[in-house]
């Protein structure tokens, strides 16, 4: 079943300058698929299309049956409820605990009167507990988070964005700025996440290897166009040298260790 399909999709910050140019790509239920390309690219501007955190400029966006680019304000809480963002840097709020943090995930559930008294039901209390344990957090569950190391910080994140009960997670570049240990981690929760849970998993990954070992699909970004796509196997330093340009070398330098 097709959960997302991009169609003719650009955008434009300022009038003119194309960020996207005529995407089109859809994403299969129950996928792990990376979206890879130099800075710049448009991996960005292109997750935040999908959950309309910013407005295409032109094309359409069907999720899950839906057309994103129309609409409004209380069905687009809906539509945020069931794609689960997670960042670079997890945007957690650094005076609360870990419970609070996930719970937070919790608010497009509740009236927001009850989520400003933080409210929440015991059932959410427990999904929130089974979820912060299935990421490793139980020992740091009272910690505020920003005692936790930006690994654990991660898997806050990932635990907020899965409260949620997303169809849908995107990821941008979320360990870009972890230790390849910590990365490693991460992404082995992303698979897990992405196997156990059949939700499906849209990432744009800066490293070609990291993609490459656990999507079932690349996505190669550049200038603003898709300039690939096809399996982990299929990409050859070719592919990569059309993707990244100048940047290329280095890349398959890391690939090929
Ligand atoms: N808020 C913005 N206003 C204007 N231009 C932007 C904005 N955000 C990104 N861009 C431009 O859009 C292009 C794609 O950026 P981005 O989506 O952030 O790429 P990536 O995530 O692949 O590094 C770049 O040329 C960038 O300068
Ligand atoms: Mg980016």
């Amino acid at each position: 079943m097709t959960l997302l399909e991009v169609k003719n999709v650009s955008k434009e910050y300022v009038p003119g300058v194309k960020a996207l140019s005529d995407i089109n790509f859809s994403i299969q239920q129950g996928e792990i698929v990376s979206i890879i390309g130099p800075s710049g690219a448009g991996k960005s501007t292109l997750l935040r299309c999908l959950n309309r955190m910013i407005d295409a400029t032109e094309g359409e966006i069907i999720f899950d049956g839906v057309n994103v680019l129309k609409l409004k304000k209380q069905e687009l809480r809906n539509l945020r409820r069931e794609i689960g963002m997670v960042f670079q840097h997890s945007n957690l709020v650094d005076r609360l605990t870990v419970m609070e943090n996930v719970l937070h995930g919790r608010l497009g559930y509740t009236s927001t009167i009850k989520g400003m008294f933080g409210i929440f039901t015991k059932e959410d209390k427990q999904e929130a507990e089974k979820i912060i344990q299935m990421l490793g957090l139980s020992e740091q569950i009272n910690q505020r988070a920003d005692s936790l190391s930006g690994g654990q910080q991660q898997r806050v994140g990932i635990s907020r964005a899965l409260i949620q009960q997303p169809k849908l997670i995107l990821a941008d570049e979320p360990i870009a700025s972890l230790d390849p240990s910590s990365s490693r981690v991460i992404m082995d929760y992303f698979k897990d996440i992405n196997q156990q849970m059949g939700i499906t998993v849209l990432l744009n990954l800066h490293q070609v290897d990291v993609a490459l070992k656990y999507s079932d699909r690349i996505i190669g970004v550049n200038g603003g166009k898709i300039v690939f796509e096809g399996l982990p196997s299929q990409v050859s330093q070719e592919t990569i040298q059309m993707i990244y340009g100048a940047d290329a070398e280095q890349l398959i330098m890391n690939v090929g260790e």
